[in-house]
């Protein structure tokens, strides 16, 4: 392909990676903006932020632009989301660097960052892995560093719980997308938790002020920060 061709390429697969987010996921790119709009340092900062599961990058390119001094470090399992993610944001030249690996593995992501930022991603570990996974990123933050995570999440009353899933079904199938689908691949693959566990296991990781900033049925934004 000629690199117009790979630009058209990427260009279409982030443009179609976006689209499906905000037709599966209520508020998704509202969410996204709010994640970084909660990163509570100076814009003239030089941070090192590593996005977690980063797919194409989205998160990525918010905060590079919102920080023209920072670093990121996009780490994520797919090899094809990072490509895309490179190409796309090849303007940040340096700035932008992207990794292949699993995020179970805390040697492969290393230490010494300002934020720890994860959207969408981490219902894919399970309740042990995601205590673990608190606590390398507890160890992989500067003090006074901050964890932020956009996910899916239970609420800790079934009855609502249960309401939360039937409104997120209506919301895709209104979207036109196949609700059914979605549903079984969350019942199969997801481990959400409620908000309050994940704050009690930030707490038992090192975290101080674990939070919860924004909810919308089974969907939030938690964070927790490193004292200095
Ligand atoms: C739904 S996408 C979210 C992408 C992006 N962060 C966002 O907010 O739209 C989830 C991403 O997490 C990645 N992922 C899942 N488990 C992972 C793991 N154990 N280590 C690294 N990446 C993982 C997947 O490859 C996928 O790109």
């Amino acid at each position: 392909m000629k690199t117009g061709q790979v630009q058209d390429h990427f260009r279409k697969q982030v443009d179609n990676y976006r689209s499906l987010m905000t037709r599966i996921i209520p508020d998704y790119e509202v969410a996204q903006r709010l994640l970084i709009d909660l990163l509570p340092f100076d814009r003239t900062k030089k941070l090192r932020i590593l996005d977690l599961g980063s797919g194409p990058g989205t998160l990525s390119e918010l905060v590079l632009e919102r920080y023209p001094q920072s670093e990121v470090l996009a780490f994520d399992l797919t090899q094809e989301m990072l490509d895309s993610a490179k190409f796309r944001l090849s303007r940040f030249g340096s700035r932008f660097r992207i990794f292949q690996g699993d995020y179970r593995n805390k040697e492969l992501f290393g230490v010494g960052y300002d934020a720890i930022l994860a959207g969408m991603t981490l219902h894919h570990l399970t309740d042990s892995e995601r205590k673990t996974a608190f606590q390398d990123f507890f160890l992989a933050l500067n003090p006074g560093g901050i964890f932020l995570s956009q996910d899916i999440v239970l609420d800790e009353d079934l009855f609502i719980s249960e309401w939360h899933c039937n409104l997120w079904r209506t919301f895709m199938r209104d979207n036109g997308e196949d609700d059914s689908f979605w549903y079984k691949k969350h019942k199969e693959k997801d481990h959400p938790v409620s908000v309050e566990r994940l704050k009690s296991w930030l707490t038992e990781a090192g975290f101080a002020h674990p939070a919860c900033h924004w909810r919308f049925w089974n969907f939030s934004i938690i964070s927790a920060t490193k004292e200095d």
